[in-house]
């Protein structure tokens, strides 16, 4: 039988979010699916895949516009698939301690797609994250990388399951 193609798609600006979505495909492939993992802005077409998750980063409360778009671009074959959606962003341990919600448009998105599922994931801004407000969050001692391995993986390895048991 051939593996399930499962695209994990991102939408990021510096980075954090891209290194979550790394992290999920190699869970995915590592529980024997065929993961891709790509840029949300190069996603054009998704009727190749069998499963699609999603994610990007919050700024100001909103979802990144580059997963937003491609989930609006695509939404049509999305309606068709098993669709997950993931956020990264909390700069504290807020999104290991509870269910972070998703934001107002992420929730909707959701509904839209008829997604099975969402999570948060810490994010990460880092003395080498570029932009002012990123200067200003590691001078007072706000920043830090709080993106948790073990969640992630094993929030995949739960998708893994799911996908299994879906023709
Ligand atoms: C200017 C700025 C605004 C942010 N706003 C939020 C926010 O509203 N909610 C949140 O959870 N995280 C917020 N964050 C944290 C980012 O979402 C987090 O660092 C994320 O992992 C960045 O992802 P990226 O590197 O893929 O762009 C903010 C970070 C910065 C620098």
């Amino acid at each position: 039988m051939t593996p399930k193609r499962v695209l994990v798609a991102y939408g990021t600006k510096h980075g954090a979010t891209a290194g979550i979505a790394e992290q999920i495909g190699t869970s995915l492939r590592e529980d024997g699916l065929d993961a891709v993992v790509l840029p949300a802005d190069d996603v054009d077409d998704v009727r190749d895949y069998d499963a699609v998750v999603l994610g990007g980063a919050l700024y100001a409360g909103h979802w990144s516009r580059k997963a937003k778009r491609c989930a609006e671009r695509n939404a049509d074959s999305l309606k068709h698939r098993p669709v997950y959606l993931f956020s990264s962003g909390p700069l504290d341990s807020s999104a290991e301690q509870q269910d972070v919600p998703p934001v107002p448009a992420v929730a909707q998105q959701m509904e839209r797609l008829g997604a099975r599922e969402h999570a948060t994931f810490g994010g990460s801004v880092t003395a080498q994250t570029p932009g002012l407000m990123a200067r200003v969050l590691v001078r007072s001692g706000k920043a830090g990388d709080f993106r948790n391995p073990e969640r992630i993986q094993s929030w995949a390895h739960h998708i893994s399951a799911e996908l299994a048991t879906l023709p």
